[in-house]
Order: structure tokens, then C-alpha cells, then sequence
């Protein structure tokens, strides 16, 4: 059976596109594969968060996850710092990973452009933590975007690398998750690319917001002053909101907009409004469940217990397995 995984650095409260292009899918894959899905937080010491933070960064990151409709009964969620396996397998592959290699990783020298005063080891070597998340439970397929992409073939580089070095079929060589078509990609709202926490707050939708920002944000997305010519094509900005409209917006109440488009009667004014109540109808439950999870502690450290624990069974199992492979056998 295929073994899925994949993991989410907690860097902030998730956002539509999150959702749409992460969350959904995980919920959906839960039904059907054996799953794990975990939350990065030695990931994120590559970057030196205070300890309140870490541990409030974690929470928020959960309760949004269960909000969102995982389920700690189907998939294994867990907490990357409560199965510490991980960690002596990233050495282990750290032994077997080239430093001009890791030098040479895209979302490495950007962040050392971003940062050059804290290149760490940690951050060179962030593609082989990656790779043991992924062999710590050999799994074969990994649900990521575009931008994870380099790292995942590291992965199997590195898988390869110690099957060849070690004369075994031991590790699987994971290959990204093909969606196909469903492969989304939730626009911002003023105008630009893809929606993503870097690109502003007002232009951003998160799963937390309240009616009221909810709405000021959508009112305010950008427009222009409406077509002219029948049929014509969308501008950039346009084209986004018909695209958040289908996210929420029933496809009948769309195709009215879309007919407005194009024999230019339509009314921005009217069409944010629609999105706005829609938006607020798809978000309003979701919000909801955030804040009753975020004042159940008790759950909250179940479902951390217990994903921790399936996820350290799953764990042991390989480095007793790939210790033995190496050559450190018990007296
Ligand atoms: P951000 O761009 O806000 O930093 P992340 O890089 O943390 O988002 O993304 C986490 C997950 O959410 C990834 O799987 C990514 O593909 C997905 N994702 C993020 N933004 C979008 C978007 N606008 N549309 C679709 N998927 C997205
Ligand atoms: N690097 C991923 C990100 O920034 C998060 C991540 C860590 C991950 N380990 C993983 C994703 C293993 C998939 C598999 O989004």
C-alpha cells in the first residue's frame, strides 16, 4: 500500500491557499492511504524562533489542521519534535550528503540572500531533515508543490545513494503525489500571484479571520473599471476573483457573473458582496472549530500523544532496521 507523507513548517495561521491546495488534499488522501502528516518544528530552529513562540507556532498549526478536517484517527499526525528517530537518521544521511551539493539547493541561496548573517548548518542541511521526515517511514509519495520539488529529489538522491552504498532495496525512491487537475492554485487578492503569507496580510484570506476583516479585505480587492467589449478576456485581477469565487460560490450563481462579464453589465460592487457572504459561509465553521479546539488542551495533548506515538512505532521499527543495515549490531 502506498505510504503517503508529507509535513508543514508552522510558521502562522493557514490561508486559503493552504487550504486549497494543501489541506483539502491531505483530507481527502486520509480516506484512502496509509498517511502521515506531520508538523516541522525542528524545521523551523533553522531560523531561531523564541521558545513561547515554538511552542504557540505548533498549537496554532494543529488546531487549524483539525479544524480543517484531518482526522488523528485515519492519518497519523504528529509533532516532527515528539519522534526524535528522526533525528539519527538525519545524521545518518548526513554522512552520505556533499556539501557542494547542499550549497547548491535554490531555497538555500535564497535564504542565504535573504539572511547572510545566519547561514547555519542547520539551513544547508534543512534538505537532508527532509529526507529523513520521508524515509523515517519509507514513504513513497509526497504530496508537495512546486517549490519542494528540488528537495524531494534529494530525497531520492539519497535514498539511492544508500541502497547503492549498502547493497539494498531498503528505502523506496518517493515520488511527488500527482493531483492531476486537482492541483489548485488560489490567487491573492490584489492582483498579483499566488495568495501566500509573504505577500501581505490584506491581500491574504486566513482560515482565523473575522466577518468583518473577512469582508473589508474581499470589498477591497483590486478591480478595474470594467469591461467595454463583449466577451472580452479577463485582466489579471479579474480573472482571480472568478477563480476565489469558485473555491466558495455555487457554479450557477458563477455562470451569472461570467454572463455579466461578458455583455458588460456586470457590477464589481455586487460580485464582492456575493464572495464576501460565501466566503464567510465556508470559512464561519472552520474558524469556529480553531477557537473550541484552541481551548481543549486536554484533546490536544491526546492527539499529540498519540500521533506521536504511531508515528515513533512506525519509526523505531526503521532505524533498528537501518542500524543493522549500517553495521551496528548488538553484543
Ligand atoms: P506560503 O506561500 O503562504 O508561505 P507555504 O509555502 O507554507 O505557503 O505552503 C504550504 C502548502 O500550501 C504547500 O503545500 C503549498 O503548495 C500550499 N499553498 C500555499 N499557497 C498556495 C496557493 N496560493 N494556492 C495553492 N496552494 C498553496
Ligand atoms: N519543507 C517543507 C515546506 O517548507 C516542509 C517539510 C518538511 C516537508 N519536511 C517535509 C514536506 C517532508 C514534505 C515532506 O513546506
Amino acid at each position: 500500500m502506498d505510504v503517503i507523507l508529507s509535513g508543514m513548517r508552522p510558521t502562522g495561521n493557514l490561508h486559503l491557499g493552504n487550504y486549497f491546495g494543501a489541506l483539502k488534499n491531505f483530507i481527502s488522501l486520509q480516506e484512502l492511504y496509509d498517511c502521515y502528516f506531520f508538523i516541522a518544528d525542528y524545521h523551523l530552529l533553522t531560523t531561531h524562533p523564541n521558545p513561547q513562540d515554538l511552542h504557540q507556532n505548533v498549537k496554532t498549526i494543529l488546531c487549524q489542521y483539525l479544524a480543517c478536517g484531518l482526522d488523528p484517527e485515519k492519518a497519523t499526525l504528529y509533532v516532527q519534535s515528539s519522534v526524535p528517530e528522526v533525528a539519527e537518521l538525519y545524521m545518518f544521511l548526513n554522512m552520505n550528503a556533499y556539501v557542494g551539493e547542499l550549497q547548491r539547493v535554490a531555497a538555500f541561496k535564497e535564504k542565504v540572500r535573504q539572511n547572510p548573517n545566519n547561514v547555519n548548518a542547520g539551513l544547508l542541511t534543512y534538505p537532508t531533515l527532509m529526507a529523513a521526515d520521508i524515509l523515517l517511514h519509507r514513504a513513497n509519495k509526497v504530496p508537495v508543490g512546486k517549490d519542494q520539488q528540488q528537495h524531494l529529489e534529494m530525497t531520492r538522491d539519497y535514498a539511492e545513494r544508500f541502497n547503492k552504498m549498502y547493497k539494498t532495496d531498503y528505502f523506496p525512491l518517493p515520488q511527488a503525489f500527482n493531483f492531476g487537475d486537482d492541483l489548485v492554485k488560489i490567487p491573492s487578492l490584489d492582483g498579483n500571484g499566488k495568495m501566500s503569507k509573504s505577500y501581505g496580510e490584506q491581500a491574504t484570506i486566513y482560515l482565523t479571520d473575522e466577518p468583518n476583516v473577512l469582508k473589508k479585505k474581499i470589498m477591497r480587492a483590486k478591480t478595474d473599471s470594467g469591461p467595454t467589449e463583449k466577451n472580452s478576456e479577463k485582466p489579471q485581477e479579474i480573472a482571480n476573483l472568478f477563480t476565489l469565487m469558485r473555491s466558495v460560490t455555487k457554479a450557477e450563481i458563477i455562470q451569472q457573473f461570467e454572463d455579466a462579464y461578458n455583455d458588460c453589465s456586470i457590477r464589481y460592487g455586487d460580485m464582492k458582496k456575493q464572495l464576501a457572504e460565501d466566503m464567510e459561509t465556508f470559512v464561519a465553521p472552520i474558524r469556529e472549530r480553531i477557537k473550541e479546539l484552541a481551548a481543549n488542551e486536554d484533546y490536544l495533548n491526546k492527539v499529540v500523544r498519540l500521533g506521536g506515538e504511531k508515528a515513533r512505532e512506525s519509526a523505531s521499527k526503521t532505524l533498528k532496521e537501518v542500524r543493522e543495515i549500517i553495521g551496528f549490531h548488538s553484543f
